[in-house]
């Protein structure tokens, strides 16, 4: 498996985290390909649960070199912050097990003032950003007048003078929203302290990538948030600012196509989105909050890195066949089954109608998609418990009934299901799973 692609198939927080913690386990290399410190992902092992927000999930495999990308926007402060919190819980983190690219653009606090102040202006139309400061680094990325983790390489005065005059800059648009400016030199001397522990991580990763693919080293791309989140597929303007596809790990660490030989989408087994934007399996009630749970387990449905509550719904065939498509899947991974235990029926929705038509894909606007209204397709549900089931004929026949009509619907294979967050709690179609769809023969 020289590049496995780990994409979100849905609104982000599928379960991703603990997938590519599952996939390290053969790899040699993961490596994050877009976001920043908006992403969280939880890794459960051994009663342990990591929260990790710009880390790669690999980072518990001791064997696993850990990168983040030229895709990705990093604050360097909370960075660091993530770094000692795993050392602190027996994490190694050397230079040797963590790269960073060169080429990331750097979240300023100026950044994360703006996202607010955004977020603020809108009003009842806000997008429910995470207020990390992504969508302002992204835009400064777009508009060439950001500062890269490069510039960390430099001498230290230049750096602090590229800061604070990016600083200064944004300075000028809080002012003309009548808003605090930031103090540019106080808020630049942590970003400088940053900057002296983070040097010796950064270098090149794209060379870095291609000098470990030619010596044969198989690397898996976690990817973050997810399809529907996309700058450009997903429900615009309610999406990220970068590219979660499949497409943006390649730009996103500077690799070519010809490596990739499987693309996996993690899919919840229902429906969860955080922030605002069209959601049309959205449930309110009893089986929204069957879905979201009490907030009393790690795994309920609530923002690993907000902890806003989840909005919960059924799952929604029309976006999965379409983050499919979009990404072009190899196969596909279901999470949270154990959650769809306890209830008497499930729903899945198989189409939209707008407008007397019936959809099989998304609409092409936001107003038909606030418009559509799901066509359910009812199953029987089951009341077992299935957290302890680890192969296929384990599940009660209900779940394997459910797992084979998203096959179906998706016309992809489901090899792997999950019943439970800890590492362990997988569920196995065939022996070997794992297997790529197609190898190319490089
Ligand atoms: P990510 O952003 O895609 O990595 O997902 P998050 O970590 O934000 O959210 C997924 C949540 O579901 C985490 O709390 C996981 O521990 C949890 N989780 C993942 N798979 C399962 C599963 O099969 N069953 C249960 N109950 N929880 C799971
Ligand atoms: P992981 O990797 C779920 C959502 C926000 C908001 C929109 C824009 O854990 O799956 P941003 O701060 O990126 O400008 O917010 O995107 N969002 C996520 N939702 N999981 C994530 O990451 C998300 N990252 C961003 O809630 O709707
Ligand atoms: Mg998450």
């Amino acid at each position: 498996m020289p590049i496995t692609i780990l994409i979100g198939a849905q609104w982000g927080d599928e379960g991703k985290g603990r997938v590519v913690d599952w996939l390290a386990a053969q790899a040699d290399i993961v490596a994050r390909y877009a976001g920043g410190d908006n992403a969280g992902h939880t890794v459960a092992l051994d009663g342990e649960v990591y929260k990790l927000h710009l880390i790669p999930s690999g980072i518990l495999h001791s064997n696993v070199v850990s990168i983040m990308g030229n895709g990705m926007v990093i604050n360097p402060v909370n960075l660091v912050r993530e770094i000692q919190a795993l050392r602190r819980v027996g994490v190694e983190i050397t230079p040797e097990r963590l790269v960073i690219s060169s080429r990331a653009h750097i979240i300023t606090p100026a950044h994360v003032a703006l996202d607010k102040a955004n977020e603020l202006a809108l009003g009842d139309a806000k997008i429910g950003t995470t207020l990390r400061g992504i969508g302002p680094a992204y835009l400064d990325k777009t508009g060439r007048a950001g500062i890269r983790t490069g510039d960390m390489l430099l001498d230290v005065e230049e750096f602090a003078e590229g800061l604070i005059a990016a600083i200064e800059l944004s300075n000028e648009d809080l002012r003309a929203r009548a808003l605090e400016p930031l103090d540019a030199q106080a808020a630049a001397q942590s970003y400088l302290e940053a900057a002296d522990f983070l040097r010796p991580y950064i270098q090149d990763v794209s060379i870095y990538l291609y000098k470990a693919l030619k010596a044969g080293k198989s690397v898996v791309c976690e990817g973050a948030q997810g399809t529907l989140l996309d700058i450009d597929h997903g429900s615009y303007p309610f999406v990220t600012s970068s590219s979660p596809t499949a497409g943006g790990a390649l730009t996103g660490l500077g690799v070519g196509p010809l490596y990739v030989d499987r693309v996996l989408g993690v899919a919840k087994a229902f429906s969860t989105r955080v922030g605002g934007g069209p959601m049309p399996t959205e449930l309110h009630g009893a089986i929204a909050e069957h879905f979201r749970g009490s907030g009393a387990n790690f795994w309920d449905e609530f923002g690993t890195t907000t902890g806003r509550p989840r909005r919960c719904g059924w799952l929604d065939l029309v976006m999965l066949r379409y983050a499919v498509g979009v990404n072009g899947l190899s196969e596909l991974m279901l999470t949270k089954m154990d959650i769809l235990s306890g209830l008497d029926e499930l729903k899945l929705a198989t189409a939209y109608e707008i407008d007397g038509e019936r959809h099989e894909y998304p609409p092409v606007t936001n107003e038909q998609l606030e418009r559509a209204k799901p066509i359910y397709e009812t199953m029987p549900g089951w009341r077992e418990d299935i957290s302890n089931c680890r192969s296929f004929g384990d599940l009660p026949a209900a779940a394997q009934a459910y797992i084979e009509r998203v096959v179906e619907l998706c016309d992809l294979p489901i090899d792997i299901v999950s019943v439970g967050p800890e590492r362990d709690q997988l569920v196995m179609k065939t022996a070997a799973p794992a297997t790529p769809v197609k190898l190319r023969n490089l």
